[in-house]
């Protein structure tokens, strides 16, 4: 867990709690930054992450968003000293505006964001750090990364949508033994269990991440918002359901892609024999 989470590039602000540039590549890298507390998630980072989010959406830079924490840790999951002891003293209304501000960020915002998002879980993932872990697109993990839902080591079953996030991407049985046991899992175990898409050695994690991420932002943005929106929206829906509402993403995508990208790939592949779709893609300039 030796990675180092550098935000390089061009700063996009200035956050107590979160670092947040863009690189020469269009990488938005985001970075947890509360290292001394292992990047736990207090309210102050919560409500800092609402104007991340709005920061990295709103720069033109930015092509791809990746999110990953300083130091030995992706997140330490909920902050329990400031996130629940604090809140608690302080009233319910304080309590539900630092539930909304969590939410808001951790799913709502990052989970249909309108650009392609990787989780780079460089170390220590606990409890609440799996709901932006899954609401990421893509997810890539230290082998040596240590994830767990320890909540029910210290004594609350996993709060918010913790486990709606776990059912969506891990397979029944191994959800709830991780959920009941309270133990953890390394990310090689994530891998197989498909919580994160890929595991590879600490040293190498930065690099696999910055190669998936150039990749996708060498694709059109428009033509990967809509794929993105169209696989999540349609999971839950029903067949005949889906099909009207997928036509209707893709007619929407192809009316309004400032690129024209359908005409362009099918004039690619069609008339000018200059690439396979099946291979790749067309070379976008
Ligand atoms: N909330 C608040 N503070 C946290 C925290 C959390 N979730 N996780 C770590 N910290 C703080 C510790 O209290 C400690 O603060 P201090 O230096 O002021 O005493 C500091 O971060 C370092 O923690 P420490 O336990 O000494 O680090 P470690 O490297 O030995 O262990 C962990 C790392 C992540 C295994 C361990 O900190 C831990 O178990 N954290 C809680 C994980 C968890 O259950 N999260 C909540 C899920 S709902």
């Amino acid at each position: 867990m030796s990675e180092q989470v550098g935000a390089d590039g061009t700063p996009l602000g200035r956050w107590e709690t979160v670092l947040a540039a863009v690189d020469a590549d269009g990488i938005g890298w985001v970075t947890l930054n509360r290292p001394e507390k292992r990047n736990a998630m207090n309210p102050l980072l919560n409500a800092e992450m609402l104007s991340v989010l709005d920061a990295v959406e709103e720069a033109p830079s930015a092509r791809v968003l990746v999110l990953t924490g300083a130091g030995e840790s992706f997140s330490a999951g909920m902050d329990l000293k400031e996130y629940f002891r604090d809140v608690d003293a302080a009233g319910p209304a304080a309590r539900a505006r630092s539930r909304r501000d969590a939410n808001e960020w951790q799913y709502r915002r990052l989970m249909l964001f309108p650009k392609p998002t990787i989780a780079m879980v460089n170390g220590w993932c606990f409890g609440g750090a799996f709901t932006p872990l899954v609401a990421c697109d893509l997810a890539l993990a230290a082998t040596e990364a240590v994830f767990g839902l320890s909540e029910v080591n210290w004594g609350i079953p996993p709060g918010s949508v913790v486990s709606r996030a776990l059912a969506e991407t891990v397979p029944y049985r191994d959800a709830l033994y991780y959920i009941m046991t309270g133990r953890s899992f390394t990310g090689e175990e994530a891998a197989r269990m498909r919580l994160v898409n890929e595991a590879v050695p600490a040293t190498e994690l930065r690099e696999r991440t910055r190669e998936l991420a150039v990749h996708l932002a060498s694709l059109s943005p428009a033509v990967l918002h809509s794929a993105k929106v169209g696989f999540k929206r349609a999971r839950t829906m029903e067949w005949e359901v889906a099909e009207e509402y997928l036509y209707a993403k893709l007619d929407q995508s192809v009316a309004t892609d400032p690129e024209g990208s359908r005409e362009r790939g099918l004039s690619e592949f069609l008339d000018h024999k200059s690439f396979r779709p099946g291979l790749g893609a067309y070379r976008r300039d």
